[in-house]
Order: C-alpha cells, then structure tokens, then sequence
C-alpha cells in the first residue's frame, strides 16, 4: 500500500518506519528541511532505540522515502496518516489544532483520487467532523474518508509497542475504509493484536480516556505512596499485592517523581477542555492533574529534610533528567522544576544523563552535566536518582564514596532499602 506519514515526529516517524517494515511504500514527509536531508542520511533525530537501524534498513531497500513536498507526496499516495503536533494552546488548556488544519487545507487541494485519511495525531472529539467539513468543501464525498486511527507508542518502547500493540483502533462507520485499515494492520493482527472498530468520535476519545486513565493510576499509587511512608508499608508491596488482580492489572502501578512528558499533562488538560465545551465535569481527571503538580513540590519537601534544610552550597547529582528512561524527551520531566527550585535554595547540581547535556539547564548558573556517572558523583552531598535507566541499576556506590559519603534518595526504588543502608549509605526512597 502507498502511505503517507505527515510531520516526522515520535508518531509519524515510528509508525512511517515501521509500516515500511511490514512492506509498504512509505513517504515521511515533514516541512523542516535540516530534519528530513538528516532522515536521508540516516540520521535519526530523536533518540528512540532501535529506530536508526530500521531507518537505514527500509531507507535501503527503497520501501522508505523523506521528502519536503507535501502536496506531491499526497497526491502519490493512497492513506495518508496525519502525525503532527496538538500542542497545549499558548495560554490555555485546549489542545492547539493549527498544524492539523493547516495540513489538512492541503490534502483538500491534493485528493486526485480516492484517499484515506487518517488522524494519528492525538487529537480532541469531534476533529474529524471538522476535517471531513473541510475536504468536502472541495471535493466529493466519495473521494475521500475521513478515520481516526490513534496511536498507543510509548516513547523508549515505540518499536516494540507498534509491532506487538495490545490493539488496535480504528474509527470509522465506512466501509470502504474499515476493510482497507484492516488490511494495512492484518501482519499485527495475524500476530495477536486486537483490532476494534468503532466510531470515529469514540476512537478520538479512546486515546484520550486511556492516556487520563494511565494518569489517574500512577497518581493514584503516588499518593497510596505517601501513605506508606507515613505507616511503615513498602509501596512495593502494595503494587504487587494490587497488580495480581486482573481487574487492576500490575502495569503503570509504579511509584515515582510526578508524570511527564509529552502526552499524560497535556492530553489530561485537553480531555478536561473538550468536556468543558459539553459541559461535562470531568473531576477525577483535575484531581489527577492537581496531584501531580503537587508531587514535585512534595518531594522538594523532603529532598529539603533529608538535607535538614541547608541547602547552601550543597552538591546535589541528579542521576538521569528525562521524562523517563530510554529517551532524550525533556517535555514536562519533573527535573525541569526540580533542579531550578534546588538551585534557588543554594544548592549546586551536577547531573549524568545516558542521552547527554540538556540545553535546558544552559541558562541556569551552578548547574553542571557530567560525561560519567563516577564523575557526576564525586564529592556530592545527595545522590537524586531520577529515571529508570538500566546504566543506574548496579553501580557501586561504595567504591564511588571513597573520599565522601553522600546521601541517595532513590526516586524510582531502583534499589534494595537494605542492601545499600548495609554498605553504610544513608538511603532514602519512595513509598518505603
Ligand atoms: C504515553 C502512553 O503510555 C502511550 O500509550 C501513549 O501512546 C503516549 O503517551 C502518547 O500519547 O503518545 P509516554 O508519554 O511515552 O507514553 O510515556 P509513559 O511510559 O506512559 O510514561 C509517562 C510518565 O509516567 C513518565 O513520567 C513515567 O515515568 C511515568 N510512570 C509510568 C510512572 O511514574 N509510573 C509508572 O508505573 C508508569
């Protein structure tokens, strides 16, 4: 099949990448010139494991092209999934559609024969009616049909969440398109997938109603978390002793520093949006964004106490600064309220990140990115680990603290409570 992938982002470019994997003829196409002559080269711009060998293999084989040319690579196209950004609108809370509607003006003027046209791009109820009303304004009802396909890709596990996807959603009522779709996904379906049609409507508020719900359950166990701090109980506990039943279900029951990234803050914002305009109060979901908001102030709180409140020239490291491991994205990672609240209070910062020095602390004084671990940790006072990555999961603390003890407060409980207090360590964590 001739696809099309809008805008080369997370979104466009896994699922343009991994559709050319199953076989198709894939055109990524995306209007910064620097970012497709780098895609042409092979050069990823995202860090998103595994992604560059699929690029260079598919690129190759000629399955996979990157173009600047919107309306010639519509017009050579069969589907075309819209992948660019909905963005929280400047100074709101609604999702910003500007770059849909702009590509979409474009397909309008490019349909030269039967198209689909698909939102991959998470975007709010009712978008594609308004798509749908303004392809129709200048071409036939039967040239095109208008489908929300959402996608489901975890940033670090993209790859393998698109080729083993829990299901699959499309949304639809037509039946031209219905069988095609199905069609595109049959290689994931053969292996398992689930594929749910439904309305397109329902399909647009899947993606949303699942992201808020994702939400809703860490910060329900974060909160649970802060209990067990106060009672004795390790929140591990509690996970797994809540996971193990199916109507749970142990995933996304983990305990941490306050959500982030790209789509928890703004799709929970955005859902709240589009229900306001129905006068719908969603209030778990402002609960849940509240919450979260709060977590980092929290935990500030005790990063403060487990310093007794001198701050002054402390030297604190921060072991990874992402949103989460296995990716580069700072988007809404709660290091970026951390580390400036630190500073404020006198403290210096030190941080290692498996993806390198992070433009976003350039402006602030006293913050300082390391090239090792080691280094990053040689003469601090606390050692904050953030994310998850598999580089923090066995070093050796004791051989790091030869000339200084330091203090690690364990964000994500990487660590056995016992095991690093036996090598003599202060060790703080979360939940326990
Ligand atoms: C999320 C969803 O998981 C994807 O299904 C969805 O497709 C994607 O948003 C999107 O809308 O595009 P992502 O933002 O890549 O994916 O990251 P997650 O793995 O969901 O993690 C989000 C945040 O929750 C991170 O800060 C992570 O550290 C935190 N988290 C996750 C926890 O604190 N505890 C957990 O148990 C799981």
């Amino acid at each position: 099949m001739k696809l099309c992938m809008i805008g080369t982002g997370y979104v466009g470019l896994v699922s343009g990448v991994c559709f050319a994997d199953l076989g198709n003829d894939v055109i990524c196409v995306d209007k910064d010139f620097s970012k497709i002559s780098s895609l042409k080269k092979g050069r990823v711009p995202i860090y998103e494991p595994g992604l560059s060998e699929l690029v260079i293999k598919n690129y190759k084989n000629k399955r996979l092209r990157f173009s600047t040319d919107l309306k010639k690579s519509i017009i050579q196209s069969d589907i075309i999934f819209i992948c660019v950004g909905t963005p929280t609108k400047k100074g709101g809370s609604s999702a910003d559609l500007s770059q849909i509607f702009n590509v979409v003006k474009e397909i309008s003027s490019s349909i030269n024969k039967f198209k689909i046209i698909i939102t991959k791009s998470t975007v709010p109820v009712t978008t594609g009616d308004e798509i749908e009303k303004i392809l129709s304004k200048k071409n036939k009802k039967n040239k095109f049909s208008v489908v929300s396909n959402p996608e489901f890709l975890r940033e670090g596990e993209a790859i393998r969440d698109f080729t083993y996807p829990d299901r699959i959603v499309v949304g639809s009522n037509e039946k031209k398109s219905i069988k095609i779709m199905r069609n595109l996904y049959s290689p994931l379906i053969s292996k398992g997938a689930q594929y749910v049609n439904t309305s397109r409507r329902a399909a647009e508020l899947i993606k949303y109603a699942s992201n808020a719900f994702l939400a809703t359950k860490i910060t329900f166990i974060n909160e649970i978390a802060n209990l067990c701090e106060k009672t004795g109980i390790n929140i591990e506990d509690i996970s797994i002793g809540m996971g193990l039943d199916k109507r749970i279900g142990s995933r996304f029951l983990r305990a941490g520093p306050a959500y982030g990234g790209s789509c928890f803050p703004k799709d929970t914002k955005a859902i709240i949006s589009t229900a306001d305009k129905f006068k719908t109060n969603l209030s778990v979901i402002k609960s849940v964004i509240k919450s979260n908001e709060n977590r980092s102030k929290l935990l500030l709180e005790r990063v403060y106490k487990i310093l007794n409140k001198r701050l002054k020239n402390k030297q604190i490291t921060f072991l990874g600064v992402t949103f989460k491991a296995n990716t580069d994205d700072m988007r809404d990672s709660s290091s970026l309220i951390m580390i400036p609240a630190l500073i404020k209070k006198g403290a210096k910062v030190n941080y290692y990140d498996p993806t390198g020095y992070k433009k976003e602390f350039s402006k602030i004084k006293n913050v300082k990115n390391s090239a090792t671990i080691k280094e990053s940790i040689i003469g601090s006072d606390l050692v904050i680990i953030h994310t998850e990555w598999n580089d923090f999961k066995s070093i050796n603390f004791k051989s790091l603290a030869r000339s200084k003890k330091f203090i690690i407060f364990d964000m994500r409980n990487i660590y056995s409570a016992k095991k690093i207090k036996n090598q003599g360590f202060k060790y703080y964590s979360i939940g326990r």
